[in-house]
């Protein structure tokens, strides 16, 4: 590889966006954290300043990667709208304003890679608004390959099925929720972070691969998602 790449995972300070700044730096990238309090996806002037400073103080960018993302858990008709609003603030609208601050300051050869979800593929209640989210960002991700490729900058996500992280430890306590995700899953197991890592890593290099969502989750695609509701009702009503 080239020496002296420089690589921003936006999210970075926990679970999957941790993984990856460990694996780009593993490969010998130089690797720029950024995460709440410093950068927040939902300001575009924070996301904007951020990747000003990198440019000045690495004196280039090559790829920039947004793991930020944020859940809760309601029905579409008890959930509120600021509630509703802040879910899709930070995953849908902050991967856009990240995508778009990138797009601004990547060359050609740069990329651009997203934390999709199997969510934005199967809908999961009590998610509404994070599987919303994350199906609207596989499609900026589509939409933004297009209008980025002849510029030689390519946009990709990876969409993972269930990774325990600081995110979704809190439905893991819930009983029955990760071994209805196992019996959905055809490989009979969660995914580790750095799982995701390895996928983040082939899509920074894979110079023919635009537009892309990969999904990474086991074959958990391929069966249904677990039915959450039912376990939340079970364990707290
Ligand atoms: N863990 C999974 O099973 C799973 C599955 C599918 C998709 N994902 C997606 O992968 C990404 C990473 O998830 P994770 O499991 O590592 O979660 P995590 O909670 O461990 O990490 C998320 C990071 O995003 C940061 N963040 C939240 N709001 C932010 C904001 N406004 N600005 C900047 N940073 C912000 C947090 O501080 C945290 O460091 C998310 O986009 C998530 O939706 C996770």
């Amino acid at each position: 590889m080239e020496q002296g790449r420089v690589a921003v995972v936006v999210g970075g300070a926990s679970g999957i966006g941790a993984a990856i700044a460990t694996a780009f730096e593993s490969d010998g990238w130089r690797v720029v954290v950024a995460d709440l309090p410093a950068t927040d996806v939902t300001d575009e002037d924070s996301v904007a300043a951020m990747l000003d400073g990198v440019v000045a103080s690495h004196g280039r960018l090559d790829v920039v990667v947004n793991s930020a993302g944020v859940s809760t858990l309601g029905n579409v008709v008890d959930l509120a709208v600021d509630e509703w609003r802040r879910v899709v603030d930070v995953c849908l609208t902050g991967a856009f304003i990240v995508t778009k601050q990138a797009g601004l300051r990547l060359s050609a050869g740069g990329a651009i890679i997203s934390l999709s979800s199997l969510n934005a593929r199967q809908p999961g209640a009590g998610l509404a608004p994070y599987c919303a989210s994350k199906a609207g960002l596989s499609m900026l991700t589509q939409v933004a390959a297009l209008e980025l490729a002849p510029r030689g900058i390519r946009v990709n996500a990876i969409a993972p099925g269930l990774v325990v992280t600081p995110l979704t430890q809190p439905a893991m306590d819930i009983p029955g929720i990760e071994d209805d995700y196992l019996e959905n899953t055809p490989l009979g197991r969660s995914g580790r972070p750095d799982e995701i890592a390895s996928a983040a890593l082939y899509l920074a290099t894979a110079e023919w691969v635009t537009g892309e969502v990969l999904d990474i989750n086991g074959g958990a695609h391929l069966m249904r998602y677990p039915d959450l509701h039912k376990h939340v009702l079970a364990a707290f009503s």
